[in-house]
């Protein structure tokens, strides 16, 4: 039975010469969309114009004092929906099409679903909706004023109905299929990846919102209708709103019927894998930490001698502009052996350093839960090597001088174009003071902000006409080793940046002064 992140993490790592065969059942492909019986999506507007700015402006400004707008309408709703989750790219395969999305996924699996809980916004009832992604639309699960249960789930203090909750949810077999009990792993990088996306929407159409993993499990998955079997909330972000918190309750929320409920079934023959439900479900228990918080870089037993001040240009060198990024966004492998220019490693650093509003946001601080490194073999100015970049202060130290990359794409399952990458993130924790600091809870902590780095990392890289590509499978032994780790930590997630073949790379219309970005026929 898995009690904790370290049992987990352990459990599901991938060794050399202990992998077990596994054989995809095509029959048996999990559907990527959510659908509910009897339930058409409300296609959402479609033809609009989105923020012009770059991720520059958006990562770098502090928006601490953002103000809750005076009203909201569909059309933000919709606008924050396509930046946040949109359809992007087509393939044609010889049994159909698949469509790719904003938010780079696992093996194209996409196990992350998002609902919405609007309070008073024109043109939409108040109540509670699934997105459907494959329509751009809104299926109605539940009408009226639900206020009353999300504020006891979410934060029972509150005396204000926030003016629009998100939850993001995933469903277990979408990613088991393939990853099997490794999955859970995707399935919060993979929401990670997704969130990123929402809170940069948010920072573009200058909203204040507050994002959460903390909530009381069981009453949201029976709020938004889950088969928790299958099926769990993990996130969510709200924009608050000033009206006062009307109607109370002391019951739980009605139970949606079963046939809503059956909708969290993805394929005829699901298999259960129990160690992700023990791993989720050992996190849904509030524990009291036996050791008190402090940041992961301290954690890892790797430390550099010297610290350097990160000397980012004040504009980052980027090609495309904001929201035409997020739509343009693909995983890249084709990498070539250039070097990358220092004010693009600058550029890359400098988005993954926390704001202060984001430093502050808690004392159990998401950001504190993962420490982030970087190998180096190609770039300006910088010695090939393992460095440790400190987001707080803006600082990077090197461990060790020595390109290594080449020996992480062997680990890597042998990926050997991830040799070619100038550089290889490397998102790290220490599982074992997860444990002591979060409880279990803590792994979903560590790996939600893994991806949303691994999601910004991907959105600059692309910005500045790099390539970048998020590895989620490697063998976990051999990375901690050569990283130099101590024996209780682990690396989560690696994402590869480099000069690819064919992507422009000229700075152009800087600023995204584009007048609007349209994506080719056929997509929402
Ligand atoms: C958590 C995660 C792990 C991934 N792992 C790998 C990997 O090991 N190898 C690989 O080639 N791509 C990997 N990818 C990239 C996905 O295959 C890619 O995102 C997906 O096919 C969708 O394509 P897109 O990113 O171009 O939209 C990973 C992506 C994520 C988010």
């Amino acid at each position: 039975m898995i009690r904790t992140s370290a049992q987990y993490h352990q459990q599901t790592s991938y060794k050399r010469h202990e992998m077990a065969g596994h054989f995809l059942d095509w029959e048996n492909q999990p559907t990527v969309s959510k659908t509910y019986p009897g339930v058409k999506p409300v296609r959402l507007p479609g033809e609009m114009q989105f923020p012009h700015t770059t991720l520059c402006n958006l990562l770098k400004k502090d928006r601490a004092r953002n103000r809750t707008p005076l009203s909201l309408g569909i059309e933000d709703i919709s606008r924050i929906l396509m930046l946040t989750c949109r359809l992007t790219a087509r393939a044609r395969h010889a049994n159909g099409e698949f469509y790719y999305r904003t938010a780079a996924s696992a093996g194209a699996l996409y196990p992350t679903e998002i609902y919405v809980a609007p309070q008073g916004v024109n043109g939409i009832e108040d109540g509670l909706y699934h997105f459907s992604i494959a329509h751009h639309g809104l299926s109605l699960l539940r009408k009226g004023n639900l206020f009353p249960w999300i504020v006891k789930a979410v934060q029972p203090m509150s005396t204000k109905t926030p003016l629009l909750t998100f939850f993001f949810s995933a469903i277990f077999f979408r990613s088991a299929w393939k990853y099997r009990d490794r999955s859970y792993r995707y399935h919060l990088l993979d929401t990670g990846h997704v969130l990123e996306n929402l809170t940069l929407a948010f920072k573009a159409m200058s909203l204040p919102y507050t994002s959460s993993y903390d909530f009381d499990d069981y009453e949201v998955n029976r709020l938004l209708g889950l088969d928790d079997f299958k099926e769990v909330s993990l996130a969510l972000c709200q924009i608050p709103g000033n009206s006062p918190l009307q109607g109370q309750t002391d019951e739980g929320i009605d139970e949606i019927p079963d046939h809503m409920k059956s909708a969290s079934r993805v394929a005829h023959k699901e298999i259960d894998y129990p160690s992700i439900r023990e791993i989720h479900t050992a996190g849904v228990r509030k524990t009291s930490p036996s050791e008190p918080a402090s940041r992961m870089v301290h954690k890892l037993g790797v430390s550099p001698d010297t610290w350097t001040k990160i000397d980012a240009p004040p504009t980052w060198p980027e090609t495309t502009g904001y929201a035409e990024t997020v739509f343009g966004r693909r995983s890249r492998r084709n990498f070539v052996l250039e070097p990358i220019s220092q004010a693009c490693l600058f550029a890359l650093l400098d988005a993954l350093c926390i704001t202060e509003s984001e430093s502050n946001s808690t004392s159990l601080n998401p950001y504190q839960s993962i420490s982030t490194g970087f190998l180096i073999s190609r770039s300006e100015g910088f010695e090939p090597g393992f460095y440790l970049l400190d987001s707080y202060s803006e600082s990077y130290g090197i461990i060790f001088r020595e390109s290594i990359i080449e020996k992480m794409a062997h680990v890597c399952l042998d990926q050997a174009w991830l040799a070619n990458a100038a550089i290889h993130f490397v998102f790290m924790t220490n599982p074992h003071t997860l444990d002591r600091v979060w409880g279990a809870r803590g792994y979903r902590y560590a790996m939600m902000t893994a991806g949303m780095m691994g999601e910004r990392l991907y959105l600059v890289a692309e910005a500045m006409g790099l390539g970048c590509c998020g590895i989620g499978a490697f063998y976990d032994f051999e990375a901690a080793e050569i990283l130099n780790l101590n024996t209780e930590s682990r690396l989560l997630y690696l994402v590869s940046v480099g000069v690819v073949k064919g992507l422009k790379r000229q700075k152009s219309e800087v600023g995204g002064q584009r007048s609007e970005v349209r994506l080719k026929k056929g997509f929402h």
